[in-house]
């Protein structure tokens, strides 16, 4: 299958696809230091969870490398982007292990390369939920672009897909930056998944004939009582199956849990620039214009959640969470 590897480090160089040129450019940039790297995730460069954890990682690792004040860097990571937990879990790890004087390049290509088993683990389970002749719909990007490997969401259709087991997904467009019909629908084409592009109030409409079997999104934090934060419009869409009777599946790996925040309401939600809503579209000049980027699915929306432990509605085997490579 041929998957996009959004972060790629060789020979001691870090090197980010730039996913605000997809699906029309397919360019990698170089990064430097950890200040260009804060920059690659505010500005949507390098974007999902476990990618932007990902990179910060390196970003701590060249910090490292370079003798500049790792407290400082971490700060500079961590308010890149505020709301995925994935981001601020791996630079405190990245801190601990400096604290242990550990390698940090090894540590961060520790936390990638356990993001790689993590997105396998959670395909092999998750393609259990996937019938022959079934219909999907997914929201947003928590594909290979967003991860490391076969990406959280789409990771139980690519082995699914490679099982030989036919099926069909609907994929949100995901207004504004439309990481559904220029990142997702991207990657399925290229995986070769029959796949169809709605516009996001469309899924309503398709619950109502019956033409969605199951939903299954990716997730930015799960917090302690089991609520998803994820990209704007899951929320909508989680109402919208629970009313339709669709079974809602949230995908993430365990790195995605957050034991330390209560619920979804003590989440700090992201707001991002008027531009992304506006740019390109016609609308009154001077208009106020909100772009929150995430929003909280209650626990009770959430059927089950597919992690590298199984499929469970019991979060409490999310919120275990591994530290250190796998073997
Ligand atoms: O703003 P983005 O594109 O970073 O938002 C990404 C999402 O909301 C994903 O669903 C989430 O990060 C999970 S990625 C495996």
């Amino acid at each position: 299958m041929n998957l996009p590897a959004p972060i790629r480090w060789e020979d001691g160089r870090l090197w980010l696809l730039d996913q605000r040129r997809l699906p029309d450019q397919v360019t990698f940039e170089e990064q430097h230091d950890a200040s260009q790297i804060a920059r690659a995730i505010r500005n949507l460069h390098v974007r999902g969870a476990p990618a932007i954890g990902v990179a910060a990682a390196y970003g701590m690792a060249m910090a490292w490398r370079d003798r500049v004040d790792l407290q400082d860097a971490a700060r500079e990571l961590r308010e890149a982007r505020p709301t995925a937990v994935n981001l601020a879990w791996a630079v405190d790890r990245m801190l601990a292990a400096a604290t242990r004087q550990e390698d940090l390049i090894d540590e961060a290509r520790c936390i990638h390369e356990e993001d790689r088993a993590m997105c396998e683990a959670i395909g092999r389970h998750g393609a259990k939920l996937i019938k022959p002749g079934s219909s999907l719909l997914t929201h947003c990007n928590a594909g290979a672009l967003a991860v490391s490997h076969l990406g959280t969401a789409t990771a139980p259709m690519y082995v699914a897909h490679e099982a030989g087991v036919r099926f069909h997904v609907y994929v949100d467009e995901t207004r504004p930056v439309l990481q559904g019909s220029r990142l997702t629908s991207w990657e399925l084409s290229q995986a070769g998944i029959d796949h169809t592009l709605i516009c996001d109030s469309v899924a309503a409409h398709l619950m109502a004939d019956g033409a969605v079997d199951l939903v299954i999104v990716g997730a930015d934090r799960v917090t302690a009582n089991g609520d998803t934060v994820n990209k704007i419009g899951t929320r909508a869409l989680a109402i919208v199956a629970h009313y339709h009777d669709v079974p809602f599946y949230v995908a993430c790996p365990s790195s995605t849990f957050d034991p330390t925040t209560a619920a979804g309401s003590d989440v700090a939600i992201e707001e991002r620039p008027a531009a992304e809503v506006t740019d390109g579209i016609p609308a009154v000049t001077g208009v106020k214009v909100r772009n929150p980027a995430f929003d909280v699915t209650p626990a009770e929306l959430v059927t089950a959640y597919v992690t590298e432990r199984g499929v469970t509605g019991d979060i409490g085997d999310g919120l275990r969470r591994k530290s250190g490579c796998e073997p």
